[in-house]
């Protein structure tokens, strides 16, 4: 997995990329046993070291300073940005391709999405509500509360054009962005243009872009049964625009279980090795990836060449039947998963 050239010593042979939600989590509430597979990753472990690991989430909505602090006091362990992914981690490599450009940014509450794209590089990025802002007729059936029309920008769609559209985080009001992403994309990117024939199709290159961040139809929440996630939301956008245009929507798709994001991660983790042990030599390290979903936690590890570890904390329930994917190895929580790694790379 790491570069021959990058070396290390006494680093331990094996490090772990951990899923949260379902695995660390659920909703708000740690997971009992999470706190406990941390301690030993942070020293308490028969080899006596710190052993790497990163946070690898199709969760998101805020900034990654943000939502390391927040999970920093929910976990009892430092999680520093540099060893956290979330679904839109990814978007801070193509923020240069749009930078002045103007884009969509849908997802998380009240403009919160905004300021993380401003972050990443995107200075002209605009939210749906700045759009129901600027025309209520767009969406008739919303009126805007006051917190959300604190989190507007002033901006007339009739000359804006949107190059790009954006899901970074799980929408809040799919009906509402749903008919603007449809509006944004039948109009080729001017919403408040005049359509010139029914149904128009953007001639040309294909615009507005449109890009996902998290394919999850599920996700492990607090409640008893999974919670539709933003690929259900990618679901969703696609049925209405294919019976409104005869064929679905071309789409980039980021996050768990995409190459993509998996090869980005591999990065972050090499980078995190550097961090803890610097460059001296040992043989490749082995990583376990910990999750609690076949379709985006197996599949993805498996794919990338790393050995996936599956509990029963979340999604996956073995009551339903076997995993779609399999794992490496089945285990009941996190701290099963992390004790099974160690004495097996022991
Ligand atoms: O929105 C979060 C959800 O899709 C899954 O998050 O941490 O299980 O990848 P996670
Ligand atoms: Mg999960």
């Amino acid at each position: 997995m790491f570069n021959q050239e990058i070396d290390y010593v006494d680093a331990p042979p094996l490090a772990f990329a951990f899923d949260i939600d379902g695995v660390l989590l659920r909703g708000p509430h740690v997971i009992p046993a999470a706190r406990r597979a941390l301690a030993i990753l942070e020293g308490d472990n028969p080899m006596r070291k710190k052993i790497p690991y990163i946070l690898l989430t199709n969760g998101g909505g805020s900034s990654e300073e943000a939502r390391c602090q927040k999970l920093t006091a929910q976990l009892g362990f430092n999680i520093h940005p540099l060893q956290f992914i979330q679904s839109h981690t990814i978007l801070k490599t193509v923020a240069q391709d749009y930078a002045d450009r103007p884009v969509l940014v849908l997802g998380g509450r009240n403009g919160e999405v905004r300021k993380v794209a401003e972050e990443y590089g995107f200075k002209n990025a605009y939210t749906t509500l700045d759009v129901l802002a600027w025309n209520p007729a767009v969406w008739p059936f919303h009126t805007l509360t006051p917190s959300e029309q604190q989190s507007v920008k002033s901006a007339d769609f009739s000359r804006t054009p949107i190059a790009a559209i954006f899901v970074f985080h799980d929408p809040r009001n799919w009906a509402l962005d749903i008919q603007i992403i449809c509006d944004a994309i039948q109009s080729g990117g001017i919403i408040g243009a005049t359509p010139t024939v029914q149904h128009v199709r953007p001639s040309g290159p294909r615009r507005p872009e449109l890009f996902f961040c998290n394919g999850d139809m599920l996700w492990k929440s607090d409640f008893q049964r999974p919670r539709f996630g933003q690929g259900a939301f990618r679901v969703a956008f696609q049925a209405v625009y294919e019976s409104l245009t005869g064929s679905k929507y071309p789409c980039v798709q980021y996050g768990k279980p995409t190459e993509a994001t998996y090869m980005f991660a591999k990065q972050v983790l090499r980078d995190r090795f550097r961090d803890l042990y610097g460059r001296v030599s040992v043989k490749e390290p082995h990583v376990y990836m910990v999750g609690d979903n076949p379709e985006s936690d197996v599949i993805g590890a498996n794919a990338a060449g790393w050995s996936s570890l599956l509990v029963r904390t979340g999604v996956y329930d073995p009551r339903q039947g076997p995993p779609a994917h399999v794992p490496t190895h089945e285990v009941e929580d996190v701290l099963e998963a992390v004790t099974w790694a160690i004495e097996r790379e022991m």
